[in-house]
């Protein structure tokens, strides 16, 4: 499929982060670099995995001007016995395509991108880090990359796979954060490209985003475009709340993206047998859950920050604190069971783990 992947090793190995260093998140990047180019009528081609370097486009590469790009995000993890293992890799390819449909962009082969993907990891296994907590995180993405300003789908792609190793995605880590309800700016509409993975959705989140910094605020949780009363997503990431012994999360309403945590989190909870619904939920509904006292925990999930408490709600002028600020029972949970599934330090009962 697309040919045999061709590797060319980098010549001058980059200095690694020391063991006990703060690596951040996306702050290094390892030797090589995964790319695989596409053209109309041909297909993809040529795959290789090269040194790490800047790449070189034409100015007028379509992507530069109309935004035609998608990505990926997911982590490899290296296990006490030393195995490096990769979560969900087929479900990022699935997502992959879904995204390319949406912005009309080629698809690529899912067990080729799982392939080529560990092949990358296999390469620079050595930068798979190893304290708790710390992962080797992994970024495909396609660009258009054909020269021309006429608004149309481009016929020609670039495939990228960098890779970085990382720890806490938030400055707070598994730290509670601080949420501001964003009652005019929206991420995503019906209709809209809320469901796929690609840049133009976060540059729509920067502006809200600011502000919340403005009010100490690290995320914002964000309403629907168009009655601004549903929930949609907190930052980037999906959102639950825990509401008298039953989790909630908005049901996937064509704005709001797939996460394979969000999907990994609902599978934990139906093996513990914990209600889990997904449905539309209303912010008036969490304001009622909250004077209640019926408001147990709420909590983003994603690749990148894997679970992360919500420690207060701010809306217009009401402040609600969740769990007293502190991380919940069932919050810490899921992390433990999610980060060690990922370690190996608990069984993989889902097969969620692929390894080469
Ligand atoms: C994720 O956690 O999956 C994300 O999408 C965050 C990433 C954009 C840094």
């Amino acid at each position: 499929m697309y040919g045999k992947i061709r590797i060319e090793q980098v010549k001058q190995l980059k200095p690694m982060p020391k063991a006990d260093e703060k690596l951040g998140f996306g702050r290094y990047f390892t030797d090589h670099m995964l790319l695989m180019d596409y053209e109309e009528g041909k297909g993809w081609f040529d795959p290789r995995i090269v040194p790490y370097a800047p790449l070189t486009l034409d100015p007028a590469a379509m992507v530069f001007h109309y935004g035609q790009a998608v990505f990926e995000g997911l982590k490899a993890f290296q296990s006490e016995e030393g195995e490096v293992r990769i979560f969900r890799p087929d479900q990022n390819a699935k997502r992959l395509n879904h995204s390319n449909e949406r912005l009309q962009m080629p698809f690529i082969d899912e067990d080729f991108f799982v392939a080529s993907i560990q092949t990358l990891v296999h390469v620079d296994a050595k930068w798979v880090p190893q304290q708790p907590g710390s992962s080797l995180y992994i970024r495909p993405f396609i660009v258009a990359t054909e020269a021309g300003l006429g608004v149309r789908s481009s016929a020609r792609y670039l495939f990228v796979v960098i890779l970085t190793p990382v720890d806490s995605y938030y400055e707070e880590g598994l730290q509670p954060i601080h949420i501001l309800v964003e009652s005019h700016y929206a991420r995503a509409a019906q209709g809209g490209i809320g469901d796929a993975k690609t840049g133009g959705n976060y540059a729509a989140s920067m502006k809200a985003q600011a502000l919340a910094k403005q009010k100490n605020c690290a995320q914002v949780l964000w309403l629907d475009a168009s009655e601004k009363k549903f929930l949609e997503e907190v930052g980037s990431m999906n959102v639950f709340f825990y509401i008298g012994g039953e989790v909630i999360t908005p049901s996937l309403s064509g704005s709001i993206l797939a996460g394979v945590t969000r999907n990994s989190i609902i599978q934990l909870l139906k093996d513990w047998k914990i209600p889990v619904i997904e449905r539309k939920i209303s912010i008036a509904e969490i304001v009622q859950a909250y004077e209640d006292g019926t408001l147990q925990e709420a909590f983003g999930t994603g690749t990148a920050a894997v679970v992360s408490p919500i420690g207060s709600l701010h809306w217009n002028e009401k402040q609600m604190v969740v769990h007293q600020g502190g991380i919940g029972e069932l919050t810490q949970r899921l992390y433990n069971a999610i980060t060690g599934i990922q370690r190996g330090t608990v069984v993989d009962s889902h097969g969620w783990m692929a390894s080469r």
